[in-house]
């Protein structure tokens, strides 16, 4: 028998797609080599000679999935909150990513950033890195030993950008190869990643010219790689990127034209708050990951994205931290906070999109982002067991609650400090 082959028990809840939550009580949710055989009242006969973790009286749900994290911008989270984006990217946040050039100030700021998600509920992530490559790879190996499944993005910078943070055109594209080809020795030789993979990183349309887009869209072909960036999250960057690609047909096109928006391989678009009709219809048609970052958007004063719609539309939605748009790092509060806001926009904005339910934010903070990993974020069968025990024991109450009703107070009134064990990657964590 392997150490991947158990049966967790506890009240067992995970959405089934994302409006319904089910929760299971007293029940099992059985594990074979990492993945969920389902979950049952009763231990099937088949499964009786595994071995089982009894958390009984205890909420068992799937990893958190942060589709969205900036690793190096974790050492300022929560300072410079007072500005809107792109003046906020040349005041805080260009200044701080230069000094992962530095090789030994990556490994120490990587190593804090890694081992906190490993305390954390999010068990898998979509992170960016920065321009440099050896800090690129450091950041891997963080991740890598914090047992986070992650796609981490050596990023693109060659225009609109600091001279101390910026790139040759040329150059970004052979960094970016350089980086893959490293990382197919490594595991040629054996000794590559498990659970980190590489994801191409233009940062966003203003810091990439064209004939970069091109290159990595060469690249992209190569060695079929899904794609991150950022789209329509600022008045300010949008009318940046009318200006600047005065040929794209709206600011998702400027991807699109290249390959890059999912039409190669999947892509995870953070942000589209302000994405417009034809946008809307380009994303869903390519099958986009829209990352929404629903505490960012509020820091950085860009707006409340209209997830309702987009759920509508069967657009792919996850969260993300957005660190440091963001300053937590909790997937946790990405699910309150997406609530809270999209209730904003219904009394504020637009009365026909309703708020999103607890449901809804759960799925999207567990399946939603998960489904950009495979088969990810619920226990239905033949899904990859990523799971945490949780402990609401240090909130007090005098009555009695329903499952339900202790999920929902978990999500808000605690955090990733309440997480009692953690499953991931078919391995326990903690
Ligand atoms: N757009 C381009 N770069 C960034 C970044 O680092 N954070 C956010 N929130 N938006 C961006
Ligand atoms: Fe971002």
């Amino acid at each position: 028998m392997r150490n991947k082959d158990f049966i967790l028990k506890g009240h067992i809840c995970y959405s089934e797609n994302s409006e319904t939550l089910t929760i299971m009580e007293d029940s099992y949710l059985v594990c074979v080599d990492g993945i969920s055989k389902g979950v049952f009242r009763e231990i099937p006969e088949a499964y009786r000679n595994l071995p089982m973790k009894d958390y009984s009286g205890h909420l068992v749900m799937p990893g958190l999935t942060d589709l969205h994290v900036h690793a190096p911008q974790y050492a300022f989270r929560g300072l410079g909150m007072d500005w809107e984006l792109l003046e906020w990217l040349n005041t805080q946040t260009f200044p701080e990513e230069s000094k992962y050039g530095d090789e030994e100030y990556a490994r120490k700021a990587y190593r804090i950033f890694a081992e906190d998600l490993k305390r954390s509920g999010t068990t898998r992530a979509a992170v960016f890195a920065t321009i440099h490559v050896p800090g690129t790879e450091i950041l891997m190996e963080e991740l890598e030993l914090a047992g986070v499944t992650a796609y981490v993005g050596k990023v693109n910078m060659d225009r609109n950008s600091p001279e101390y943070l910026i790139e040759e055109t040329k150059a970004s594209a052979e960094a970016t190869r350089r980086w893959l080809s490293d990382l197919k020795e490594k595991e040629a030789a054996g000794n590559g990643f498990r659970h980190v993979k590489p994801i191409l990183t233009p940062r966003f349309i203003p810091s990439c010219t064209d004939e970069l887009m091109r290159l990595l869209a060469e690249i992209q072909k190569e060695y079929h790689l899904p794609v991150q960036s950022h789209l329509s999250e600022n008045f300010g960057e949008i009318a940046w990127v009318k200006e600047l690609c005065p040929e794209a047909e709206f600011y998702g096109d400027a991807y699109d034209r290249f390959g890059l928006f999912g039409e190669e391989a999947p892509a995870i678009m953070a942000h589209c708050v302000h994405s417009g009709e034809r946008e809307i219809q380009r994303m869903k048609e390519r099958g986009v990951y829209v990352a929404h970052c629903p505490q960012s958007n509020t820091n950085l004063s860009s707006g409340i994205a209209p997830i309702r719609r987009y759920l509508n539309e069967g657009i792919h939605v996850g969260l993300g931290s957005d660190v440091a748009g963001g300053h937590s790092l909790s997937i946790f509060r990405a699910i309150t906070d997406a609530i809270q806001e999209s209730k904003l926009r219904w009394r504020l904005c637009d009365d026909s999109l309703k708020p999103l339910t607890v449901e809804e934010a759960f799925y999207l903070g567990t399946m939603g982002g998960g489904s950009f990993f495979g088969r990810a974020g619920s226990f239905l069968e033949g899904y990859e067991v990523d799971a945490l025990v949780l402990d609401e024991s240090r909130m007090r109450h005098p009555q009695e609650l329903t499952v339900r009703e202790r999920l929902e107070r978990f999500l808000y009134l605690c955090g990733d400090q309440d997480v009692l064990h953690k499953f991931a990657a078919r391995e326990s964590i903690f």
